[in-house]
Parts: C-alpha cells; structure tokens; sequence
C-alpha cells in the first residue's frame, strides 16, 4: 500500500516541480523579452515577423558580431565585408559649395552648403530649457513655436519637425541645441512640435505623430515632416532634413544598434516624408500601444504605396541617443499580428480615423501639443 501511495505522490510532486521549473523558466525568458528594448528585441522582431528574411538577419547579427571582435585584427578592413558591400562607408564624395559662395535672397537655398562640414560635436550633458532659450536669443529670428526661416535665400523645404514625448524633460532641450543650428546650417524654415501624451495608457508613438501632422498642418503650409525621436541626436550636419521623391530614413546607423542598419526595413528613430506622401500613405496606423511595430507598418504603408525609402549614403545617417534608464517602457506584444494585416488596415486606421482633442501651448522654440490618448480615439471597422 504505501509505495503505492508514495508512488502517487511522487509523480504529481515531480511534475509540479518540474512545472514550477519550467513555468519560472519560461516566465522569465518572456519577462526578458517584455522589458529589454534594443537589440535583443529586434532580433526577436526579425525572426518572429519575418520568418522569410531570417538568413539575411543572421548575416547583419553575423556582421555586428564580426565588426565588434575584428575591430583590431582588420588592419586592411576587409575581412568582414563577405557579402555585403562595404563601399558605401566611403562614398561622401558629394561635392559642397566653397566657403565664399554668395547667396542670393531671390535664389532657393543649395542643399549642400559650405558651412556643412560633417561631424557634429555632441554634448549629452544635461541643460535646462532655459539654458537653450539663452543660446538661441529671440532676437536670432527665431520665432515662437521655435519657427524659423532663412533670409538669405528662399528655403528649399519648410519643414515640421514632430516630436512624440512623454516624461523626458531632460532630453527636449539637449536635443534643441544640436537640432537647431543644425537646421539653419541647412537653410532649412523649421518648427518644432511636441506631442505629449498624458492618461494612462501605454506610449502611443503613432498616434502622437498623426496628431502632430494634423496640428502642424492647421499653421501654416509645411510641405516636409520630420517624425523624431527626443533621444536621437544626429551626428553628421550633412544629414540634410529636406524631403525627396521617396520617403526618407535619416537614421540609419545608430550607435545601439552598433552603426549597422538592424535589418532592411527598419524604418525607426528619424524618419521623414513630405506631406504629400504621407496623406497618401494614410499616416502612421494608430493602433501600436506600446515599444515597437509602428514604424515597420509604416515601412509597409510606404512600399503598398508604391514608394521606396531612401537613406543617407555612408556615415551621414549616423545618430546617438541620449543614455536613459528604462522607464516601464511596455513592448507592444500584438504588433505581430497587426503587421501581418498591414494592407488590409491601411486605409482603416491612420490619419482617416483619428478624433482627438489637444491641448495647446506656444513654448518659444516649440508648440506642445498635449494629448490624452485612449484606444477609441481611432475606431476601425471590421477587415
Ligand atoms: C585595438 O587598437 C587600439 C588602438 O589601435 C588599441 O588601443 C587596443 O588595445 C586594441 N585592442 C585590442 C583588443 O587589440
Ligand atoms: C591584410 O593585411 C595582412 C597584414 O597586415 C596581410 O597578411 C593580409 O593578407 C591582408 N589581407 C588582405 C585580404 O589583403
Ligand atoms: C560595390 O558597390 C560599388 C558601387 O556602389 C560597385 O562599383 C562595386 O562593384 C560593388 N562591389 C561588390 C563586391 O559588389
Ligand atoms: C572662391 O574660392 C575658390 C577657391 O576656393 C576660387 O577658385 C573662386 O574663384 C572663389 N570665388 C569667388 C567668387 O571669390
Ligand atoms: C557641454 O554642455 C555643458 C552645459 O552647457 C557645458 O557646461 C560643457 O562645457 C559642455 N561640454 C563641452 C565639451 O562642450
Ligand atoms: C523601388 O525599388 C524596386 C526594387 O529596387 C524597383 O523595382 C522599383 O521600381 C522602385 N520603385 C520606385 C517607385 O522607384
Ligand atoms: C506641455 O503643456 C502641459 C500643460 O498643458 C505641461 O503639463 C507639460 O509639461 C508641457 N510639456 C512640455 C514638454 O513642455
């Protein structure tokens, strides 16, 4: 009778115990997943949403490996550049105007400007606001809303710069002072507009830039949008913030990400089309709540539209983000299968649906568009 009994016992103890160990194990795997944002997440991203490009992703991973070991050993740096063709690194071979070039008040700006020289040097410290209203007095022509326009010659693109936000004071400014000169080095007429989300719902990065466009719009006649992370800083004034033909994606090479492109599609950090383009495309979907996806359906959005993306050729795309601690930033767990149904939801969910009700304020070097965000804001029929 009793190893009977034992017998029974046992077996359901084991197998609670191996369930517990499973349970802790996979639990923990998925907290990993839930709450690491970068790299690991966008390897998940590419094996798990795009199954058919997994060997073109192993070979990225393969090369953000190889550029990381073989730093040193590649002295004549070309054993790591199987495959892929490197020579794109050096291809800035764009000729710039001389330093003497005369403007002309009646002329549309050059986009290759003497006074852009490449590199930026990059200051991470921490600034107050008022610190960057000081550096760029009212009297530079900088107007409220942080509007500017060049006087020496006609702008070749007035651009809206969108900027998604929550909790990230400390960043705003820091990215002002390195935007700003930047824009006037590339006689560009700008204005910045930032997006605060306010309820608690998770970040809607999406649906801030649709609001953003609409607001932006109702001002004056942008003809160019720039959607911007707060925490990308470009590196290179070269990284001219016109639009083109095709819809651009000005950051290409991210130091998280190793200055290598993640994978073909990734469309995240700044990206930029004119307004034109983006009517047609129908906007950003507005139904990503949470980290990530948003930007690969709008990948999509652009190529069901017949456009393709640009970019930055060599080290122009290169960007830093600010260091920050994770914030509860909640990956969004369903972007797989909205992606998957990105064409059918392209005309449903966008710029077409969306009612809201902003709150406005006219900062000097931005509008601060503050918006509280809840699901029914963008209803979508069945498809
Ligand atoms: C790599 O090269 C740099 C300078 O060329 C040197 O300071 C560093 O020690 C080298 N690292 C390795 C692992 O060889
Ligand atoms: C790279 O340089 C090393 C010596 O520095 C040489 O032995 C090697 O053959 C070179 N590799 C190529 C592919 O040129
Ligand atoms: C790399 O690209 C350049 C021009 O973009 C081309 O001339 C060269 O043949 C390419 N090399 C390889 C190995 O594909
Ligand atoms: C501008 O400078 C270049 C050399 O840098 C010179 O060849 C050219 O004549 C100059 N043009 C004028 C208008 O001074
Ligand atoms: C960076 O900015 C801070 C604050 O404006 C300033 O005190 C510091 O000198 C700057 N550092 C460099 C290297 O320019
Ligand atoms: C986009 O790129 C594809 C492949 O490179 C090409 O076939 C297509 O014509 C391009 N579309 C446009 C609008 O340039
Ligand atoms: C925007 O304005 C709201 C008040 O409407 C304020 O609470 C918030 O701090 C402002 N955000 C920024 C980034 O200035």
């Amino acid at each position: 009778m009793k190893p009977l009994v034992r017998r029974i016992l046992r077996i359901p103890n084991r197998s609670i115990f191996a369930f517990i160990f499973l349970f802790s194990l996979s639990s923990s795997c998925l907290y990993f997943v839930y709450v690491a944002p970068g790299i690991a997440n966008t390897y998940l991203f590419m094996v798990q949403a795009q199954g058919i490009m997994l060997r073109d992703n192993v070979r990225t991973i393969g090369h953000m490996i190889r550029h990381y070991t073989n730093k040193n050993s590649t002295s004549n740096g070309t054993d790591y550049l199987d495959g892929t063709n490197y020579t794109e690194f050096t291809a800035q071979s764009a000729v710039y105007l001389p330093e003497n070039f005369t403007f002309s008040s009646q002329l549309p700006c050059p986009e290759k400007l003497p006074f852009m020289r490449g590199q930026i040097s990059i200051n991470m410290s921490e600034i107050s606001l008022e610190d960057v209203y000081q550096m760029f007095p009212q009297d530079m022509d900088i107007g409220r809303g942080g509007h500017w326009k060049p006087t020496d010659c006609i702008p070749r693109w007035k651009v809206a710069v969108l900027i998604p936000f929550r909790n990230r004071h400390e960043h705003l400014p820091i990215l002002f002072r390195h935007l700003i000169p930047m824009l006037q080095k590339q006689r560009l007429e700008f204005a910045f507009y930032v997006i605060e989300q306010t309820g608690t719902q998770t970040f809607n990065r999406a649906m801030l830039f649709n609001i953003g466009f609409k607001e932006a719009l109702k001002d004056r006649k942008w003809d160019c949008v720039i959607f911007h992370d707060v925490d990308h800083i470009p590196e290179n004034d070269r990284n001219y913030y016109g639009c083109g033909e095709m819809p651009r994606h000005f950051a290409a090479k991210l130091d998280k990400y190793m200055y290598i492109l993640p994978y073909e599609e990734f469309f995240g950090g700044v990206s930029g089309l004119t307004v034109k383009q983006f009517k047609k495309i129908n906007g950003f979907p507005n139904a990503f709540w949470g980290w990530g996806g948003e930007d690969d359906d709008l990948w999509n959005r652009v190529h069901y539209s017949g456009f393709n993306v640009s970019r930055p050729e060599g080290d122009i795309g290169k960007y830093k983000s600010i260091p920050h601690h994770h914030r509860g930033e909640v990956q969004f767990l369903g972007r797989y299968k909205l992606l998957r149904y990105s064409k059918e939801r392209q005309y449903l969910d966008g710029l077409s649906n969306l009612i809201y009700a902003p709150n406005i304020v006219i900062d000097r070097l931005y509008k601060n568009i503050t918006v509280h965000l809840v699901p029914e804001l963008a209803p979508v029929r069945d498809y």
